[in-house]
């Protein structure tokens, strides 16, 4: 695996892959690797030549009471993994090469980002938008590979892209999760053992709405009342928001039906997690 620190040597090598004939694949994160990012790697390797993978903690999507310091870093650990997964290139830019101080341009996709998650934390989309069009520009990928678990981010870099006629095809993989259904997350380190222990009624709650529509009850309202009455059970939990929304524009949903999202936000101490769910089609 060839690592790369520079903007300049990743175009090189992009332009290089591209003259080869190689289609480039790209994972981009912001390291401390877990199973699902490794299954983003797994994805793009089958359908592509070459996988680029990004580790970039991007400080433009960190609001200032946010956790972009403290947020966990570990190179060599994520370094290993790529290497067990056959990624060819890793590109580890410098948060000063990426905003240099006359850094002025910044990509918003109106509506959307002021929806759910982006309700409390104003700009994170902003900051996502506009590091993933430069990290496009810079590696050129025909394919990019994110998680279902940031559904608004996929939603609306989805739209970035097709606002923007970009020629990379956006694959959003199903998300990955721990053996007693907690949604991998690198924020999930932050979890006291109690809390983590607490967290996984994100995804019981979750399944129970999933068990309630399945039942035949469509109400927005009581199936959110439901996912609220379970998240409300466990003293951990401090629910930021539980919303059923449309998959077009994240505006609320008139019904609980197929493919609608269940998505929500919770806190355990001080660490927001994320969880979702499309309401699956009939039968
Ligand atoms: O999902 C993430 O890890 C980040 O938002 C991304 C897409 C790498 C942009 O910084």
């Amino acid at each position: 695996m060839l690592t790369i620190a520079t903007i300049a040597e990743m175009k090189d090598a992009a332009r290089a892959e591209k003259s080869a004939g190689r289609t480039i694949g790209f994972v981009p994160t912001m390291g401390y690797l877990h199973e699902g990012h490794l299954s983003l790697v797994r994805a793009s390797k089958a359908a592509t030549d070459s996988t680029v993978v990004s580790i970039f903690v991007n400080p433009a999507q960190f609001g200032p009471q946010e956790d972009y310091a403290r947020y966990p870093r570990d190179f060599e650990r994520d370094s290993a993994f790529l290497i067990g997964e056959g990624a060819d290139i890793l590109f580890f830019p410098e948060a000063a090469e990426m905003y240099p101080p006359d850094f002025r341009t910044f990509v918003e996709v109106e509506r959307l980002q002021d929806k759910l998650c982006g309700r409390t934390r104003p700009g994170h989309f902003r900051g996502v938008c506009t590091v993933v069009l430069k990290l496009f520009e810079i590696i050129r990928p025909e394919k990019a590979y994110f998680g279902q678990k940031d559904a608004q981010q996929a939603l609306i870099l989805k739209k970035m892209a097709a606002d923007f006629n970009l020629d990379v095809e956006l694959d959003v993989r199903p998300i990955v999760r721990e053996p007693d259904g907690l949604a991998m997350s690198s924020r999930n380190q932050y979890l006291s053992p109690g809390d983590r222990r607490a967290a996984v009624v994100l995804n019981r709650s979750l399944e129970a709405a999933a068990a309630a529509i399945r039942g035949g009850e469509r109400r927005p309202d009581v199936v959110i009342g439901l996912i609220r009455g379970l998240l409300g059970r466990e003293p951990a939990a401090r629910i930021e928001y539980v919303e059923i929304v449309e998959a077009r524009l994240l505006e609320a949903a008139p019904d609980a039906g197929p493919g609608r999202l269940i998505a929500l936000a919770v806190y355990f101490g001080n660490t927001r997690l994320i969880d979702n769910l499309i309401i699956p089609a009939e039968g």
